[in-house]
């Protein structure tokens, strides 16, 4: 059952331990909403279970080395945080879309805050206290605006149980926002889609969008093969088509009006664009005349706000990859001229394009003689705000290249955050403040506002 076994053919292979049943003592929380738990030399990752439990874990998946995976199936001694879960579909072997229906709300913000902060011990060497703040005062239901429903064989709705295909159907999901949680689209079934979104705004306004598997595109004569197979097949290309709603979700943030496109993006969280705007606009503090880059920028609502801010005699400019979304932002900012998201790719050269356009930018509106004069080409503040994946070294050694004076990163994977915090540290860089924030009550993610100053002094 160890390794070198696994690595020498000639041996019997070890045996699995696929269906087993483990009485384990459980550990830490670990990133991705298990417990680590061990037995015989091996680490189980625990989902369903808590910090401090004595459970039976039968295990779900085991490839052999040094871990597998298994679910908590019977408790043997309980956690404190340890509650009734709220929804019927939530257990082992059923819906993989929730990790901490177990958990008592503070009891998920105290897992959440571990991850962040060990992430942060792990990949950035940084020690730092962490709390996790809840977006409202709710019971973590009734709060997801925008739900990815997968389709199962008969078309029935539901979501995919926990590293499966597996679609669990549901009537109902309980941490959908009204609309959404009880769409109507679950009351029927959908063969042929291959999933089904749905999204509602601040109106209330419903949009259902049908994802449909697009046939393969033929090989041409010449393509080159790869080893593995072609990537590409292994995640079907989709097509999206709008099935119902209007041509336009609303919503509104410090009193201004945004307008997303219904396959666009906006924060799920009914709470999260307000406050994930105030924490940024807090850690930047930007003035009045200061240049802003505005990275992953969606449809323009971090743009408005730190437009706003700099006023007409700064400017801020957005860089985003899809055009539905720079199609958005155009109206959304139409009543600030000197704020504009433009269609990029983030990489370390678009960034140092957008940087020379602020910079001349600035050059061009600066009054001869005027305080602003012969300020250095570059940034003041850089926000970002990308995908799971992160920034990465490269796109950060950019954004530091053009010498901002904060760096305020908005980050939905605390790894990925770790990641790039260490990036920043290596190139002389401190992390200054973070927030954490439980925008995605009952999962295990969760939302972090870093702020990173030049200079590695406290
Ligand atoms: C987490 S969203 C943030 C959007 C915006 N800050 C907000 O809060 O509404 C990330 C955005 O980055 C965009 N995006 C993802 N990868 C990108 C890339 N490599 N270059 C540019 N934009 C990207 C996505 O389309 C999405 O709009």
């Amino acid at each position: 059952m160890n390794q070198r076994a696994n690595q020498q053919p000639s041996r019997a292979a070890p045996q699995s331990w696929l269906g087993h049943r483990l009485e384990v003592f459980v550990e830490a929380i670990a990133h991705g909403g298990h417990c680590v738990a061990r037995h015989d030399g091996r680490v189980i990752f625990v989902r369903h279970a808590l910090p401090g439990e004595r459970v039976l874990a039968e295990v779900t998946e085991d490839r052999g080395g040094s871990f597998c995976r298994a679910d908590a199936v019977e408790i043997r001694t309980a956690a404190p945080d340890r509650v009734r879960r709220p929804c019927p579909y939530a257990h082992p072997g059923g819906c993989g879309g929730c990790d901490f229906q177990h958990v008592s709300l503070p009891g998920q913000r105290a897992l959440k805050a571990a991850v962040v902060a060990e992430q942060l011990s792990r990949l950035a060497g940084l020690e730092w206290a962490v709390t996790v703040q809840p977006l409202d005062d709710g019971n973590g239901l009734g709060w997801r605006r925008r739900v990815r429903f997968a389709v199962g064989p008969g078309g029935e709705l539901g979501l995919r149980a926990h590293r499966s295909h597996h679609v669990v159907p549901l009537s109902h999901c309980p941490i959908g926002a009204p609309g959404v949680g009880d769409a109507r689209a679950l009351r029927s079934d959908w063969p042929g889609l291959a999933e089904l979104e749905v999204a509602v705004d601040d109106r209330g306004e419903v949009v259902e969008l049908a994802h449909r598997e697009r046939p393969a595109r033929p090989r041409r004569t010449g393509d080159r093969g790869r080893r593995g197979g072609d990537r590409r097949s292994a995640r079907p290309v989709l097509s999206t088509e709008q099935l119902s709603g209007p041509p336009a979700l609303h919503y509104a943030v410090a009193g201004r009006r945004f307008t997303v496109h219904p396959a666009g993006f906006w924060q799920t969280h009914p709470r999260a664009a307000e406050v994930f705007t105030e924490t940024v606009l807090r850690a930047a503090a930007p003035r009045p005349g200061e240049r802003v880059l505005d990275l992953y920028a969606g449809s323009g609502l971090f743009t408005a706000a730190l437009a706003s801010a700099v006023t007409g005699t700064g400017s801020v400019l957005g860089l985003e990859a899809e055009a539905v979304a720079v199609t958005d932002a155009g109206h959304n900012l139409a009543d600030q001229p000197w704020a504009g998201v433009r269609r990029a790719t983030v990489s370390a050269e678009t960034i140092r394009a957008a940087t020379a356009e602020l910079g001349s930018a600035e050059q061009d509106s600066a009054e001869p003689g005027g305080a602003e004069r012969g300020r250095a080409a570059g940034v003041d503040i850089v926000v970002l705000d990308p995908p799971r994946s992160g920034a990465g070294r490269e796109v950060l050694t950019a954004i530091l290249a053009a010498a901002p004076r904060v760096v305020v990163y908005v980050a939905c994977d605390p790894a990925a955050l770790a990641r790039d915090v260490r990036f920043a540290m290596d190139a002389g860089w401190r992390l200054d403040d973070l927030s954490a924030f439980d925008a995605f009550p009952m999962t295990h993610h969760v939302e972090c506002v870093a702020v990173l100053r030049p200079g590695s002094g406290g």
